[in-house]
């Protein structure tokens, strides 16, 4: 069942009921001001980092769900409603709600008015414009009283959501014309404040909560409006809100537009005030008159419009899928940016508090980022290994307000070395940019202990070589990709936690999945020490990698498939001798990736493995038979109940490794198989099954054991977003940049006869024309008409444009 459909031309999702499955949201702003906004106006808005610059106050786990966010009630008469539905719920004539790249306007009509709220972030600025058009389609004058609505978050999301005997006394409000400012904290050590104004005079308005709903009332019967007058009320401590009344007048026929502006502001600390307590509300005044008219709103999405063109153009596709052309030219795209910006920080199913941007989260979502715009991805490289340890190791995470290592969480995560070189590789390949690795970069943000990037690295690849257990494989430590496989935490107590509770000191704890990460990025790690003029760095490590493998095949092959570890005993995991978890998704993936395997029929073998025993309607699921029972010694994985999350759920996330996996043993069509199971494009249909958004990822799909088998949870910040990406545009199409060129080596089978791909890449344009007969072992390039040798285009002349055509 469908909720909507998809409107490619507007690149919009077009959602036609407010009773979605779930709470359907978009993510609006570029770099530092940024709102969550559901289909039905919920969510919040904050500024850089959503612990520490909360603005809106949102309220999770709440009932009813999505309660709270930004609302315009209309008073018709003794009628009261909401265009976003929310939280009246009173039924609309019409509903509409059209997330879009970075927009999301939503409509509603009631009784002969129509009320359109536009809202965007627009680039540059530190504001949610919200601009309602409201129209009057009967033939009788409407005498409207409309009630803005906002909820002040008191900055500090936890404190906001934990420490009530300080943060009830705290609030406080100035209220100048149409500005409502929220000041609380602002007296002391804050230089920041958030502006609610319009541009259009109010009759009233107000600003404590309280007073604008009635104590026992929920948002949907706030008393001010049910009564239809203002009270101007001036929080003082408890909870400030911000609500303007205005009075609109609608001849028949008659439009009206007026532009809220939600904004943070900031000022230099000795311009603070106007005069004793009263804000500098110059840069508010100043924000506000960039927005009082509709047309410079217009301006603003024309501007945030042409961005994302110019972004999106960098790889195209045109093929004769159109569910898979919005998933390359669109959906994951936007995707992969969302989670560029915030990693894991803040969604509908991450509090914005929990956590901040992970080290081998972010370098992940680098793989599906880099080539949108590569200068930031390069700055967020500088960001992530400056919290990198000396000895290579790094802080699991780090906060993005301060940039700095995350102490609660800590190390010990031993995969997440690895993962810097993956991210630095792939921003080279696509940049040429080589200059990046002779950065000067401080270990643990100390400014007096630094290397050049290219050391960072070195420390990386090192660490694995420096912790390698008894059987010559990786150490795990606390946990590798696979947060929930903590072989080195026997935790008995409930309230302990499971990752970072580490009461064994043990040297024994293997990963299979870290042996293929590191035979995966050793060719790459070889290559950038050659291009530093390192060779005999460069000829180790093909050595290590060598090594590795051999170990991998020694001790990692279980007779059909790959391990998954070695256990705190040194007992094998992920094994036919296990009596649950016999085998696991991730070392089969990531061990085919790398190439383990594929001369001598292991890989295939691991690959059919991975079909006959994963496999599901769904995607594959992480790892079978399920754990029926906690294991101690496995930890948080045997915690989930089967079919749940690492527990045997589809984890999407790993599964383009399968897909990537297939394309190296040229099974493209069953690379693509696996990729329709999951695209959100494809699952449009079973949107009731589903219930997450239908234009994005989710990080998880309940497995076949659970009882809601294809229910997903978790969409948007998830890795899953940029390595489907790889998958599909690097490796299923087959264009990718490499250090020496374009690499054009498609492998999807025969559902897909022919696209074309036009991909932007270091200055120059290539339309690549693929004719996909499956014919040949090896696709044939010409390249403007002339055959070539192999399948690397060597990189064009900048300002060129080479036409390629591909038969494969
Ligand atoms: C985390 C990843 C982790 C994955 C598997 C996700 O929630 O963000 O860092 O690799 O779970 O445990």
């Amino acid at each position: 069942m469908r909720f909507g459909y998809f409107d490619d031309g507007t690149r919009e999702y077009v959602i036609e009921t407010p009773r979605t499955p779930y709470p359907w949201i978009n993510y609006l702003g570029t770099e530092d001001f940024f709102s969550l906004i559901s289909h039905t106006a919920g969510g919040y808005c904050f500024y850089r980092d959503a612990r520490f610059r909360r603005i809106l106050r949102y309220r999770y786990n709440n009932v009813p769900a999505d309660a709270g966010g930004r609302y315009l009630y209309i008073r018709d008469g003794d009628d009261v409603w909401t265009p976003s539905w929310m939280p009246m719920k009173s039924e609309l004539a019409t509903y509409q709600c059209r997330h879009g790249l970075g927009t999301t306007r939503i409509t509603g009509a009631r009784n002969g008015v129509t009320a359109e709220m536009l809202f965007v972030v627009p680039l540059g600025e530190t504001a949610e414009i919200q601009q309602l058009t409201l129209t009057n389609t009967s033939v009788h004058t409407k005498e409207l009283r409309l009630f803005s609505f906002v909820e002040f978050c008191l900055w500090n999301a936890w404190d906001d959501q934990t420490n009530f005997q300080r943060n009830f006394s705290t609030g406080e409000v100035e209220v100048d014309g149409s500005l409502i400012i929220h000041k609380t904290e602002y007296r002391e050590r804050r230089n920041h404040f958030a502006v609610f104004g319009v541009n259009a005079p109010v009759a009233g308005f107000d600003t404590d909560r309280e007073t604008f709903l009635g104590l026992y009332n929920g948002f949907h019967e706030p008393e001010a409006v049910l009564e239809g007058s203002p009270r101007n009320s001036v929080a003082s401590g408890w909870a400030p809100v911000g609500s303007h009344c205005l009075e609109v007048s609608l001849a028949p026929g008659e439009s009206r537009q007026f532009v809220f502006v939600l904004g943070y502001v900031e000022n230099p600390v000795d311009r603070k005030w106007e005069s004793p307590g009263v804000v500098n509300k110059e840069r508010a005044r100043a924000l506000m008159a960039r927005f009082d008219s509709p047309q410079h709103v217009a301006d603003a999405v024309a501007e945030l419009r042409d961005y994302w063109s110019e972004m999106l153009g960098t790889y195209t596709l045109a093929s004769p899928d159109e569910r898979l052309d919005r998933m390359v030219n669109i959906w994951n795209p936007y995707q992969c940016m969302v989670t560029f910006n915030m990693s894991r920080s803040a969604s509908y199913f991450e509090s914005g508090i929990g956590r901040g941007m992970g080290f081998r989260d972010s370098n992940q979502d680098l793989l599906g980022f880099v080539h949108l715009v590569p200068e930031r991805a390069r700055q967020r490289i500088i960001d992530i290994a400056s919290t990198q340890f000396a000895d290579g190791s790094a802080y699991h995470q780090y906060q993005p307000l301060t940039k700095k290592g995350n102490h609660d969480i800590g190390s010990g995560f031993n995969d997440d070395p690895l993962w810097l070189i993956a991210g630095v590789a792939a921003y080279i390949k696509e940049t040429g940019d080589f200059a990046i690795l002779e950065e000067d970069v401080s270990f643990d943000n100390n400014p007096d202990d630094s290397a050049s990037l290219f050391e960072h690295l070195k420390r990386s690849f090192h660490f694995t070589l420096s912790n390698l257990g008894p059987h010559g494989l990786p150490l795990i430590g606390r946990a590798d990709w696979n947060d929930c496989l903590n072989l080195n935490c026997f935790s008995e107590a409930p309230d302990e936690p499971y990752q970072t509770t580490a009461n064994r000191e043990g040297r024994t704890a293997e990963s299979l999945f870290i042996a293929g990460q590191f035979v995966h990025v050793a060719p790459d790690f070889a290559a950038l020490a050659d291009h530093m003029g390192f060779s005999d760095e460069s000829a180790a490590a093909l050595i290590h990698a060598q090594d590795m493998e051999r170990a991998v095949l020694d001790h990692g092959w279980d007779g059909e498939w790959f391990l998954r570890a070695y256990d705190f005993f040194g007992n094998k995991v992920g094994s036919r001798e296990c009596e649950e978890g016999r085998i696991f998704i991730e070392s089969q993936g990531y061990c085919v990736m790398a190439g383990i395997g594929v001369d001598d029929g292991k890989a295939l073998r691991a690959l059919d493995a991975v079909k006959e025993h994963l496999d599901s309607g769904y995607g594959i699921v992480l790892n079978q038979p399920a754990y029926s029972r906690y294991h101690v010694e496995l930890g948080e994985i045997s915690s989930y109940p089967p079919g749940y999350k690492e527990n045997a759920g589809i984890f999407c996330h790993n599964n383009p490794w399968v897909m990537i996996a297939e394309t190296r043993v040229g099974r493209g069509d069953r690379a693509f198989e696996y990729y329709k199971k999951l695209a959100p494009a494809y699952l449009e249909e079973m949107s009731d099954v589903h219930r997450t958004e239908p234009y994005v990822y989710s990080q998880m799909v309940a497995g076949k054991d659970a009882i809601r088998h294809g229910e997903a949870k978790n969409s948007w910040l998830t890795g899953t977003a940029a390595w489907n990406y790889v998958a599909i545009a690097h490796h299923m199409l087959g264009v990718r940049p490499e250090f020496e060129g374009l690499r054009v080596s498609p492998c999807i089978g025969p559902e897909i006869p022919g696209f074309t791909v036009t991909r932007k890449c270091r200055g120059a344009t290539y339309v690549i024309r693929v004719t996909n007969s499956l014919r040949h072992p090896e696709p044939r390039l010409a390249v403007n008409g002339e055959a070539i040798q192999g399948t690397l285009l060597p990189y064009a002349p900048v300002g060129t444009t080479v036409t390629v055509d591909c038969v494969t």
